[in-house]
């Protein structure tokens, strides 16, 4: 008799799976675990039903094909209506995708998603703002603000992603905005909302909803200055598009940036600023960022860099002043701190400037930031030119990575870089000789190709 109850036992158990769940991570095992391999919390493991293996992602089991056989249907793309947008999107929202937009809080997120809702609401079909941070009127009030009437634009306060969701079928609408994913919770996941289990359920929940109703549905999920923890990170392999919102808090510029995306490439970026009227696109970065560049200004010097493909000229600026703390101070601003610190090692070393009672300050102006190393020599030749209080020409850009012995590497898509330069009138490019080897660009830009940075400062700063 017990051996038949444990037989019928076990025959279940095959059927559904029994399975033992971490509830702060969601880390899966077969049996019950004190502590969570996963994340080390302690007693967290609860007993759950999973779904069987075979019927997690897809839910029609299909035969394999052979890709040459298969037919694509050209993915029609909706356009959002804000030009910046669609460029990173790769042209438009696919439709039934899942999209996560992060980013610091008060970075403007909430914004530019209720901006793009309300342009797809003007335009026919209704939109769906799922507001889980702000109260109904409080998403009234912004809308007012950013001049927007709200026809066709529905907001909801629930907070259920499963009754959310139900509401949004009856609506039928052309998009859904969940504003945001820590604050939306389901019924399927135990713990808090923000959570790392609901926030993988409710996840789960709308990628289900986009794909079966076929309307794109934007998330946001907001970023801790420390960490990935909870934050949006372990979304980004469960949606089809990861998009940051990035800048400085108190600069006016905003990047909108692709870090994944099934349906199309992360190479573009999207420039917008934020004005009291909302985010505006801004279609001439380049312009917007050295128009108050003061012309032949000490410790200036301009870098075409390159955000995704697009050439955007940017102002490095550097002080170096007199040591008044212990050790000397380097503060990078826009610009990775190593980067700083190895380009005034070598400054100091190679070419005996002497920094080292000196604190050096580098800034990137607008509060962009830059991460490509091509923006070396500018960083580089603004140390020096603060140094020697002497101004680096108004009509020379300047390219090239700075190595530990001194020399200039090449850069990649030079000619992009220097078109763009040439458009916003510069006349010479001072950039490693080594780039010259492998591209000849056609460029009206004079090209100064120099060995190695101390030729660079000579020919510069002379
Ligand atoms: P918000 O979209 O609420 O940020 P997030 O959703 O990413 O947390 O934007 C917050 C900031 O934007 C806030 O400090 C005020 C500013 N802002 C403007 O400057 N102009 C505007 O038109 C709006 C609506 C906000
Ligand atoms: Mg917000």
């Amino acid at each position: 008799m017990r051996a038949m109850t444990t037989a019928g036992r076990t025959l279940r158990r095959s059927a559904e799976r029994v399975a033992f769940a971490c509830t702060e991570c969601g880390h899966e095992s077969p049996k019950w675990l004190g502590r969570c391999p996963g994340c080390e919390a302690w007693n967290s493991f609860a007993q759950h039903i999973a779904p069987t293996t075979s019927r997690a992602g897809s839910t029609v089991a299909s035969a394999p094909v052979e890709i040459a056989r298969l037919d694509v249907e050209h993915e029609p793309r909706l356009p959002v209506g804000l030009p910046e947008f669609d460029r990173v999107l790769g042209g438009g929202i696919v439709a039934g995708s899942l999209v996560l937009l992060g980013g610091d809080p008060g970075i403007g997120k909430s914004t530019l998603l209720l901006q793009m809702a309300a342009m797809r609401g003007a335009s026919g079909r209704s939109v769906l703002y799922v507001a889980g941070e702000e109260s109904a009127s409080q998403v009234k009030l912004r809308a007012a603000r950013l001049g927007i009437a709200g026809a066709g634009l529905f907001v909801s306060s629930d907070t259920n992603v499963e009754t959310a969701l139900a509401a949004a079928s009856d609506l039928n609408p052309a998009l859904v905005v969940v504003d945001s994913i820590q604050t939306v919770y389901s019924e399927t996941a135990e713990r808090a909302p923000g959570s790392i289990a609901q926030l993988r359920q409710c996840t789960m929940a709308l990628m289900r909803w986009a794909k079966e109703s076929a309307v794109p549905v934007f998330v946001v999920g907001h970023v801790t200055k420390d960490g990935d923890i909870a934050g949006p990170r372990l979304l980004e392999h469960i949606v089809d598009v990861v998009l940051y919102l990035e800048g400085e808090r108190f600069s006016a510029y905003r990047l909108l940036r692709g870090v994944k995306n099934r349906f199309g490439s992360v190479d573009e970026v999207g420039v917008f600023e934020m004005t009291g009227d909302g985010l505006r696109g801004v279609e001439n970065p380049s312009e917007a960022f050295i128009a108050e560049r003061a012309a032949d200004a000490v410790g200036s010097a301009v870098v075409p860099t390159l955000e995704g493909s697009r050439p955007v000229l940017v102002e490095v600026q550097a002080l170096t002043s007199p040591t008044v703390t212990p050790a000397p101070r380097r503060t990078a601003n826009g610009l990775d701190t190593n980067r700083l610190l190895l380009v005034t090692a070598v400054l100091s070393r190679r070419l005996s400037l002497p920094l080292a009672g000196l604190d050096v300050i580098a800034n990137v102006v607008g509060g962009l930031r830059i991460a490509e190393p091509a923006a070396d020599l500018g960083l580089a030749l603004a140390i020096a030119s603060s140094h020697k209080d002497r101004a680096i020409p108004g009509d020379i850009v300047a390219l090239g990575e700075v190595g530990l012995s001194g020399e200039l590497r090449s850069v990649s898509h030079l000619e992009r870089r220097l078109l763009e330069a040439e458009r916003l009138g510069f006349k010479r490019c001072v950039l490693p000789e080594a780039t010259l080897h492998r591209q000849r660009p056609r460029t009206g830009i004079e090209l100064v190709a120099v060995p190695d940075l101390r030729a660079a400062v000579r020919t510069v700063l002379a």
